[in-house]
C-alpha cells in the first residue's frame, strides 16, 4: 500500500513530572522525529504533535512527596522538557499540554459525545478507599502483589514487572501508598469503556489490516512485538476498563453525577494529540479535522512498549466509536534502551538526563541523534555506553563523514579557490559513484516508510563512506601534479555528494546537515532533489572549510562514565532484600550454635550430606546440600548455625531436623560464618 501525503504523527506525551533522559530520546522521539522530517523535506503535509501529559497519579504524588500543587510541578517540567527538545531539534509542530483549557473541552466534548452514543457503562461497585486520607484509591495510590507474576510492588493499573493491566480490586494485600495501610472497600460510581465489544473488530484490524470492511493497513509493516502484545491481550479476553476516578485533578466528569470525578489519564492523553492538532491547525489556518478524519491521511503513533495496548487498544477503541474518525496506519512501538548493561532507572539515578548531555557536549546534540538512531530499540532492547558513543562519534562521524566531507572542501580551496571546477570526461569508478549517489535516497526512503531507521541511516552513511573510499583510492593530492583535468571530475563528484548528504542526513543531523549548506553556501536541497549529480553548478563559489564533527577524547568518555557511577547506584547483584517482617515473626525462629560431630555423603545424592549435629539440648540429624563444596571429613567439629524449630522434613529418605545456615558467595561459593569468639553448643543466636 503506497503511504498517502498527509502525515498526522504523534509522539507519547511525556508526563510532566521529571525531566527528559535518553531512554525516552532512543525510545520514542528521535525516530519520530526522523520520520516527520522526512515526509516534510519531501514536501507532504506533515503534522508533528506532542506535549506534555500533565494529569494521572504520577503527577499528583510527585506534587505529594516535593510538597508542591500538581500545577507547581506541571508548569515546571513542560517548560523544562519542551526546551529540551527544542534544543535537540526533535521539529514538533506544537508542543501542547493537556492541562489547557482547550484540551479540557476537547475531552468533555469526545466524553459527552460517547456517552450519548452508549459507548460506555455505568457501574457502582466497590473500590478501595483509604479512611485516613479520605480518597479512593486507584492507579499508582495502591500496591500490592502481582495477581499474575506474583511481583510485589505492582500498581492498581499495572504490574511493571510483568506488563499486566490490572485492576486495583486484583491486587494481592492491597496497601494504600498514602497512608502504607490496608484500605478499605466503599462503594462508588464509574463510567467503563466495555472492551469486550471491540474484540472481534481489534483482532481483524491487527491481524489483517481490515476495518468496516476496508482495507485501511498493511499488517506486514506493524512490528511483530506490537502486534504479538496487543494478540496476546485480545486473546487473554478483553474486560470493561474504567474511564473515570475519584479524584481532583484531571478533567471533570460534564455530566451531572460526575461530581468531584475526573477522567482517567488514560482516556484523557491521548485525546491530547486531538485537541492539539486542533490547537496547531487553528494557528496556520487548516482544517484539523483533515488530519483526523480523512481516509488519505497516515496516522501513526510513536511510543515505547509500555504504551503499546493503550495506543493498539484502549485509544482505537474509543476512535472507532467517534464519528468519521481514523485508526492509526500504524503504532511503531520500541523496545527499552539500557546504559552501560543495566536496565535504566531514574528512582536509582541510573540515567543519563538529557539536560546534562547539552550542556557537558555543546553543540553535539546531533552526535547523540546520531548514536541513539544506530542503537535505536527497534526490535528488542539495546544497549548506550559511553565507549561505544565515542567509538561512533570518533570512527563514523569523525573519520568518515567528516573526513571526506572537510578533504572535499579543503582541496576545492586550495586547487580551485574554492570554485566548483568543470567536470571531464566520467570513468568507470565515476559512474558506478553516481549510480550510489542516485539510488542511496531511495533505500533511505524504503526503510524509512518500514519504520527501520537504523537501516535508514546505515544506507546514509554508505554514501558517506563511499565518498571516502572514492578520494581515498583516486588521490587527488598526488594526481594534482600529473593530472589535474582528472581531479576537476574527481573534486566535482565530491561536492555532488557533499551536497547529497547534506539533503539525506538532515532527517537524522538537521543542524549538521544545515551547517553542510552553510560550508557548500547552499539552501538546504529538498528530498526531491536527493540523488542527483548535479545539485552544485560550476563557477559556484563555496564557504570557508571549518571542521565539521569533533573528536571525542577518552578523558571525557572516562568523566562520564565516572559522573554516572557516583552518582547512579549501579544495581546490586546481591539478592534483593525480602519483604519486611515483624519483630514476633523474627522472634518465631529459634537460632543456635550446634557442633557437627559426624558427616556422610547421602546415597545417590550428589549435593548432599547427612550431618550430625550437638546443638546443646540435643543431638539430631539435618540433610544439607552442601556436599559440593565440603568433604564429610572437612565439615567435623565444625561450629554452624542451626535453625532448630524448622518443621522436620523427608530429604532423600533421611529425616531432616533443622536446617544448617551458610554464608554463599556472588560466585555460589559456601562458607561458614566463623564466630570471633570461643562459643558453644546451644548458644543461642539473636
Ligand atoms: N505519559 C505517558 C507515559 O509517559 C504517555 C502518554 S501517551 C498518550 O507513559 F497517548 F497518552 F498521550
Ligand atoms: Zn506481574
Amino acid at each position: 500500500m503506497k503511504t498517502p501525503k498527509r502525515h498526522t504523527i504523534t509522539a507519547a506525551l511525556p508526563y510532566a513530572n521529571g525531566p527528559l533522559h535518553l531512554g525516552h530520546l532512543a525510545g520514542v522521539y528521535i525516530s519520530a522525529d526522523i520520520y516527520a522530517r522526512f515526509f516534510r523535506s519531501n514536501g507532504e503535509d506533515v503534522a508533528f504533535i506532542c506535549g506534555s501529559d500533565e494529569h494521572g497519579a504520577a503527577i499528583t504524588l510527585r506534587a505529594k512527596k516535593e510538597g508542591k500543587s500538581p500545577k507547581d510541578i506541571v508548569d515546571k517540567y513542560h517548560f523544562s522538557n519542551k526546551d529540551i527538545f527544542e534544543k535537540l531539534g526533535i521539529s514538533f509542530d506544537i508542543y501542547d499540554r493537556t492541562s489547557s483549557d482547550h484540551h479540557h473541552k476537547t475531552a468533555q466534548e469526545l466524553f459527552l459525545q460517547l456517552e450519548k452514543k452508549g459507548a460506555f457503562v455505568k457501574k457502582e461497585s466497590e473500590q478501595y478507599y483509604d479512611e485516613e486520607y479520605k480518597q479512593f484509591l486507584a492507579d499508582r495510590y495502591i500496591t500490592g502483589q502481582c495477581p499474575k507474576c506474583d511481583s510485589k510492588g505492582a500498581y492498581g493499573d499495572q504490574c511493571e514487572k510483568c506488563g499486566s493491566a490490572l485492576s486495583s480490586l486484583e491486587l494481592i494485600n492491597p496497601v494504600s501508598t498514602l497512608s502504607g495501610k490496608s484500605p478499605q472497600l466503599k462503594s462508588t460510581t464509574h463510567w467503563y469503556l466495555p472492551l469486550e465489544r471491540h474484540e472481534k473488530w481489534l483482532s481483524d484490524w491487527m491481524q489483517k489490516g481490515t476495518f468496516n470492511g476496508r482495507q485501511v493497513h498493511d499488517p506486514k509493516n506493524w512490528k511483530n512485538q506490537v502486534v504479538g502484545q496487543c494478540m496476546s491481550w485480545i486473546k487473554g479476553g478483553l474486560q470493561p476498563r474504567a474511564i473515570t476516578r475519584d479524584l481532583d485533578w484531571g478533567v471533570n466528569v460534564p455530566v451531572e453525577d460526575g461530581e468531584g470525578k475526573v477522567l482517567y489519564v488514560w482516556f484523557d492523553a491521548p485525546i491530547g494529540y486531538i485537541s492539539a492538532t486542533k490547537k496547531w491547525a487553528e494557528e496556520k489556518g487548516k482544517n484539523w479535522e483533515d488530519y483526523w478524519k480523512s481516509k488519505d491521511t497516515n496516522l501513526v503513533h510513536f511510543l515505547a512498549k509500555d504504551n503499546i495496548v493503550f495506543h493498539t487498544i484502549i485509544f482505537p477503541a474509543i476512535l472507532s466509536e467517534l464519528d468519521g474518525y481514523i485508526l492509526p496506519t500504524n503504532v511503531p512501538a520500541n523496545e527499552f534502551l539500557n546504559l552501560e548493561g543495566e536496565k535504566l532507572s531514574t528512582s536509582r539515578n541510573w540515567a543519563v538526563w538529557a539536560k546534562d548531555y547539552i550542556s557537558e557536549f555543546p553543540d553535539q546534540e546531533d552526535v547523540l541523534r546520531y548514536v541513539l538512531c544506530s542503537i535505536a530499540p527497534e526490535n528488542k532492547d539495546s544497549d548506550f555506553s559511553w565507549k561505544d558513543f565515542q567509538a561512533r562519534n570518533n570512527n563514523e562521524l569523525c573519520s568518515i563523514f567528516g573526513n571526506f566531507v572537510n578533504r572535499t572542501l579543503v582541496l576545492t580551496k586550495k586547487y580551485y579557490n574554492s570554485v566548483t571546477p568543470l567536470r571531464n570526461e566520467l570513468l568507470e569508478v565515476d559512474v558506478e559513484l553516481i549510480k550510489t549517489i542516485k539510488k542511496t535516497p531511495d533505500n533511505i526512503a524504503k526503510a524509512i516508510h518500514s519504520f527501520r531507521f537504523r537501516d535508514a541511516l546505515i544506507e546514509a552513511m554508505k554514501l558517506a563512506r563511499a565518498g571516502n573510499k572514492y578520494l581515498a583510492d583516486t588521490e587527488p593530492w598526488k594526481l594534482i601534479k600529473t593530472n589535474p583535468e582528472r581531479v576537476k571530475t574527481i573534486m566535482n563528484i565530491s561536492l555532488q555528494i557533499t551536497a547529497n548528504l547534506a539533503i539525506i542526513f538532515e532527517p537524522f543531523m538537521p543542524k549538521k546537515a544545515l551547517d553542510l549548506a552553510g560550508l557548500l553556501n547552499i539552501k538546504l536541497p529538498t528530498w526531491e532533489q536527493a540523488g542527483s549529480d548535479q545539485l552544485i553548478s560550476s563557477h559556484h563559489t563555496i564557504n570557508e572549510p571549518y571542521i565539521l564533527f569533533q573528536k571525542i577524547e577518552d578523558e571525557k568518555v572516562e568523566e562520564q562514565i565516572e559522573k554516572l557511577k557516583n552518582k547512579g547506584q549501579k544495581p546490586s547483584k546481591f539478592l534483593p532484600m525480602k519483604d519486611e517482617i515483624t519483630f514476633d515473626e523474627f522472634s518465631k525462629m529459634d537460632l543456635r550454635v550446634g557442633t557437627i560431630t559426624a558427616a556422610e555423603k547421602v546415597e545417590k545424592a550428589d549435593k548432599l550430606l547427612k550431618l550430625t549435629v550437638d546443638t546443646g539440648i540435643d543431638i539430631r540429624t539435618v540433610v544439607s546440600g552442601i556436599a559440593e563444596h565440603f568433604k564429610p571429613d572437612e565439615v567435623v567439629g565444625q561450629k554452624v548455625s542451626i535453625l532448630m524449630n524448622l518443621a522436620p522434613r523427608k530429604i532423600r529418605g533421611v529425616e531432616s531436623q533443622g536446617m544448617i545456615l551458610m554464608a554463599e558467595t556472588l560466585e555460589g561459593e559456601l562458607s561458614f560464618v566463623s564466630p570471633t569468639k570461643e562459643i558453644s553448643s546451644g548458644n543461642t543466636i539473636r
